[in-house]
């Protein structure tokens, strides 16, 4: 089992075989959480970067826990104080890192491409992150297993993505993901964060979450870029948290055994409400602990098509 590619850079050029194979690599690395000892020699003597120049909590511990349970080891570069601050560009920072023979490279960046322009110049793997608004392949992949592990099919499942769609690199991964595995995708939030023409990728747009609650299997809520608000692109954090916030009264219209999702980090009290976030509907501690399984099979999956002979 293998992915016909060097790096992980989005789902869009991914096909479903690609997905379903990365789903059925994802199952027996889970199992292994359930052991006293939680580790396998698959990457042993292999060196994972991790080149981050955003803050993460999940996406970043998560890729390092599971890259440790493959037993390779992990190099954090602390950007802040290497010499990208003196100037380095991001293709040098990649050339001097595979000049370490380092195998993978995981970075998150703000610009959209930037895993792209890395993976260009480099033979070692690059996997993607999160860049910009463009995508973020693994929490994708996370969100797929987690709903497939809980609804056990994707195909003709309706899956409502809610918030900021716009800026939202989640939203862009779970869209090709969900669409390609025959799910029914729609989003809902404010139109000034929903672009006009998702209806491209197949997509439902629904400006009413009441509306929208009532016909689904699955909500996942995004978070609200609260730095985004002097932008204007919603009149105020009050009214969005009327119209958008997801309560108990708005789950009540809901199918019963509704899949609530969130991608964290979590607003609470905005987007979400503490009582939705902590009740039995929610699976985003769920999400969590599958984020390392799917990226244990990703870091395989890519294993074997990793540079072995020119780095
Ligand atoms: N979901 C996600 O990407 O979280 P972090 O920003 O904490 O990695």
């Amino acid at each position: 089992m293998s992915l016909n590619c060097k790096d992980l850079l989005g789902l869009e050029h991914l096909d479903k075989k690609d997905l379903q194979t990365i789903l059925n690599a994802t199952k027996p690395f889970k199992s292994l959480f359930t052991r006293s000892v939680r580790k396998t020699p698959t990457l042993a003597g292999k060196t994972v970067v991790m080149l981050f120049y955003e803050p993460s909590t999940r996406t970043r511990n998560s890729f390092e826990i599971a890259a440790k349970r493959l037993s390779a080891n992990v190099v954090n570069v602390v950007v802040s104080t290497s010499s990208v601050v003196k100037g380095e560009s991001l293709i040098d920072t990649g050339k001097t890192l595979e000049a370490m023979k380092v195998d993978y490279i995981i970075i998150r960046h703000s610009l959209t491409g930037a895993p792209d322009i890395l993976a260009r110049n480099l033979n070692t793997s690059v996997i993607n992150a999160g860049d910009g608004f463009h995508e973020h392949p693994t929490q994708g992949l996370l969100d797929l297993y987690t709903i497939y592990d809980k609804k056990k099919k994707i195909e003709g499942l309706k899956v409502l993505l809610v918030g900021d769609i716009v800026h939202s690199r989640v939203a862009k991964s779970n869209i090709w993901a969900l669409t390609k595995l025959g799910a029914e995708v729609a989003v809902s939030g404010p139109p000034t964060l929903i672009p006009e023409n998702i209806k491209d990728l197949g997509v439902k747009i629904y400006y009413d979450l009441d509306e929208a609650v009532k016909k689904v299997d699955v909500v996942n809520i995004l978070r609200i870029q609260l730095e985004r608000q002097q932008e204007n692109l919603f009149p105020s954090v009050h009214e969005y948290v009327e119209l958008y916030q997801l309560t108990k009264e708005r789950l009540n219209k809901a199918k019963p055994g509704v899949l609530i999702m969130h991608p964290g980090p979590m607003n609470r009290g905005i987007e979400i409400s503490s009582e939705i976030a902590d009740s039995s509907n929610a699976v985003i501690n769920e999400q969590v602990t599958n984020g390392i399984a799917v990226r244990m099979a990703v870091l395989y999956l890519l294993k074997k098509r990793e540079n072995v002979s020119s780095n």
